[in-house]
């Protein structure tokens, strides 16, 4: 797919991330030079950051094979049995939204993690005896928005634990020009820029922006795609110059206007505005906790004086 194009494969060509990258290359060397799997790796951060990218890119450069799953989708022990029973030495095992693995299955990864064998409850009742299940030194990649929910003994058992972060402008106008590249777009540097300056930090946006405006360049017949052409179409598409849409507003406006900018919680926000509180506070509020236009308070979020400010509103800010 298009979308599968656009990974890259090694580190090299993976954009940003530079201390990530620079400590992997180490991680990644050294294993390969003692003939070992890579320790466990746990990546997390906020969503449409490349942790996928990233778990693809360590697998090649470890030359092994990548096996891709979810903690949703691994329901019961048997579905692990079954995906670690596929595990040739060295592979990787990608867990995405590992800290949503079921309690059973989790706890069967702690021996597989650890020792690299797991115990299978065979029969029943008076008949139900374990049997010792080895497995291949193997490397476990879980990602998660929150590393925060994972349980301690889980999250101890990964060696090599990295926190992705918000992705810079020039990281991100990099990955933009890369992006126009391979879809054979001409695309000029401040047209660049400015998608990955409305794009919240994350690539996956960036990328998805890139998409529509190629789309409103094609029809314009623009040849190139310029800084007019991208503001053109972010206004169509109702991305403001920070990169805000309209859950992003509603979440500031309710705040200011039912609830004077704050303190209020996330929940409440989330109900007021008809979103899933998950989807508030891990695809919306770390982007507007980022860019400083929500603080967090013991007694819940508050709205900033810049984001009063970027929404036209600064008269109605009271100083609390
Ligand atoms: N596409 C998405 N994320 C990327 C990254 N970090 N580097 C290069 N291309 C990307």
């Amino acid at each position: 797919s298009v979308e599968k194009s656009l990974r890259p494969t090694t580190l090299d060509q993976y954009i940003g991330q530079d201390q990530i990258k620079h400590e992997l290359r180490v991680y990644i060397e050294a294993a390969k030079k003692r003939q070992e799997a890579l320790d466990h790796v746990l990546l997390y951060g906020p969503p449409g950051l490349g942790k996928t990218t990233l778990a693809m890119v360590i697998a090649n450069e470890m030359e092994v094979q990548i096996r891709t799953t979810s903690g949703p989708a691994i329901e019961k022990p048997g579905d692990l049995v079954a995906l670690l029973n596929e595990l040739q030495p060295g592979d990787v095992l990608f867990i995405d939204e590992i800290h949503r693995l079921p309690k059973l299955v989790e706890e069967m990864l702690y021996s597989a993690m650890e020792d690299y064998f797991i115990d299978i409850v065979v029969g029943q009742g008076p008949t139900a005896h374990p049997i010792h299940f080895p497995l291949p030194p193997f490397t476990l990649i879980g990602a998660t928005t929150r590393a925060g929910v994972l349980s301690a003994p889980l999250r101890d058992r990964f060696g090599i634990v990295e926190h992705m972060e918000y992705y810079t402008e020039e990281d991100l106008s990099e990955i933009v020009k890369r992006s126009a590249d391979i879809f054979d777009t001409q695309i000029k540097p401040e047209g660049a820029h400015e998608i990955a300056s409305r794009s919240r930090g994350t690539p996956r946006i960036a990328n998805r922006l890139l998409k529509r405006v190629r789309d409103f360049a094609q029809v314009a017949e623009k040849d190139s795609i310029d800084q007019p052409i991208v503001d053109h179409s972010l206004k169509l598409l109702r991305v403001d110059n920070r990169g805000l849409d309209e859950t992003d507003k509603k979440v500031l406006e309710t705040m200011i206007e039912l609830y004077h900018g704050g303190p209020v919680g996330i929940g409440t926000i989330a109900a007021n505005i008809g979103e899933e509180k998950d989807t508030i506070s891990e695809m919306y509020e770390p982007y507007l906790l980022q860019i400083g236009f929500l603080k967090r308070t013991p007694r819940g979020r508050m709205v900033t004086y810049e984001a009063y400010q970027h929404l036209g509103l600064e008269s109605e800010f009271k100083e609390k």
